[in-house]
């Protein structure tokens, strides 16, 4: 890639600022992996030449927390929330007998559909989760779809208790743990609970991320969405990878976010089509905790793929500066997937980036609603080219 005006490394140590900026460099991926930056117009021969025209490049986007598969949508909830009603997790069940019915190859091509759109607004890593199944057939299915679009799949048996198992969660929560985990956890690498009022409580969620563990699961939680609650202090606790939404959140629960190795995986989309308050990442990030943005694509409070709607909404409305939403969109995604070779821009990182059709990375929270994905590179191979643009 010739001729970047700003590159942004995610390495503070190889340039200027909190994202480790360089000017005026050229960059060269060998075999899907950054192999070579310096000075403009030096870089060695390459096959391939893509011409940044002095714009701006950033790593690609680690969209760590979606639910793509899924079938038909909630814009009636939606609606009916931008009206005064409030949000409960029951919407998800309807999600559930529509996603039933529908076959695999259905779900696949929606999927695939979702997946292409994030490509387009420069995501190059995606994670997505089952969880609109809840029968071990369903889950088992769903976590197949999600396999086809995703780099990391997430068993979400438990999110919410099956309608068949109403009054019955204990039986439920006996058959995530057993037979559902037995079948699904060879096709996930992480397992995720959602912690919440209505969905499962603290014991519930400890009992299925210990035996997910048990099976070589990695851990996620939904912690601390709708209320104050023991998500984000059970995710720490049992060493989970992230504890994903983070909107309420009391001063144990930053000590303890900001003590351990759990990311705060904050997705504000949420609190946008819930019309709720948003996380306080200046709380966490003034801690130290290590922050993610992601989308959490879903039908019912989310259904956004766009990583540049999510930063500009962090920067406007979480007081996140540009550059620290840059970071969690990309480096925090990372950390929270524990993926090191991704969300940065230097030598032995995947060759994952985006030229902007834009001078600074700020531009995303400056210029909102405008579409300035250039071109996607996902490993050395251009998966997205934009349409031409006025000059
Ligand atoms: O991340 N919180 C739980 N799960 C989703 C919502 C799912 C739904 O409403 O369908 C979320 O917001
Ligand atoms: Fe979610």
């Amino acid at each position: 890639v010739r001729d970047i005006g700003q590159l942004v490394t995610n390495r503070p140590e190889l340039g200027e600022g909190a994202t480790g900026v360089l000017r005026h460099v050229d960059l060269v991926v060998d075999n899907g992996t950054v192999a070579w930056i310096g000075a403009a117009g030096t870089s060695p021969a390459a096959d391939v030449m893509l011409d940044a025209a002095g714009r701006c490049v950033i790593p690609g986007f680690v969209d760590s927390h979606t639910h793509l598969v899924f079938a038909g949508d909630r814009v009636e909830e939606f609606t009916a929330r931008m009206a005064g009603t409030r949000y409960q997790a029951g919407g998800i069940q309807s999600t559930v007998a529509a996603t039933r019915g529908t076959p695999s190859e259905v779900l696949m091509a929606t999927a695939a559909k979702l997946a292409r759109e994030a490509e387009a607004q420069g995501t190059t890593t995606l994670e997505t989760k089952s969880g609109y199944g809840l029968t071990v057939t369903d889950e088992s299915r769903c976590l197949d779809v999600a396999g086809t679009v995703a780099e990391e799949v997430t068993f979400l048996g438990a999110h919410v208790v099956a309608p068949e198992y109403r009054g019955r969660v204990d039986d439920y929560v006996a058959l995530v743990k057993g037979p559902m985990l037995q079948e699904c956890a060879p096709k996930a690498r992480w397992c995720d609970v959602f912690c919440e009022e209505g969905a499962f409580g603290p014991e519930a969620a400890r009992e299925i991320l210990q035996a997910a563990r048990g099976r070589g699961l990695g851990l996620r939680v939904h912690a601390n969405q709708l209320s104050f609650g023991q998500g984000v202090q059970l995710a720490v606790e049992m060493g989970a990878a992230s504890a994903d939404h983070c909107t309420h959140l009391d001063a144990a629960d930053v000590d303890a976010l900001a003590g351990g190795s759990t990311v705060a995986t904050l997705l504000p989309g949420a609190e946008f089509s819930t019309r709720s308050p948003y996380p306080e990442a200046r709380r966490l990030l003034d801690s130290g905790a290590t922050v993610a943005l992601a989308t959490d694509c879903n039908p019912g409070t989310s259904y956004t793929t766009s990583m540049p709607f999510v930063i500009a909404l962090a920067v406007r409305e979480m007081h996140m500066t540009p550059d620290e939403a840059l970071y969690a969109a990309t480096a925090g995604g990372a950390r929270a997937l524990r993926r090191d070779e991704l969300g940065a821009l230097a030598p032995g990182s995947r060759g994952d980036l985006v030229v902007l059709d834009a001078p600074t990375a700020a531009h995303l929270a400056y210029r909102p609603g405008v579409d300035l994905v250039a071109t996607v590179v996902r490993a050395g191979r251009v998966l997205f080219a934009g349409g031409a643009r006025p000059a």
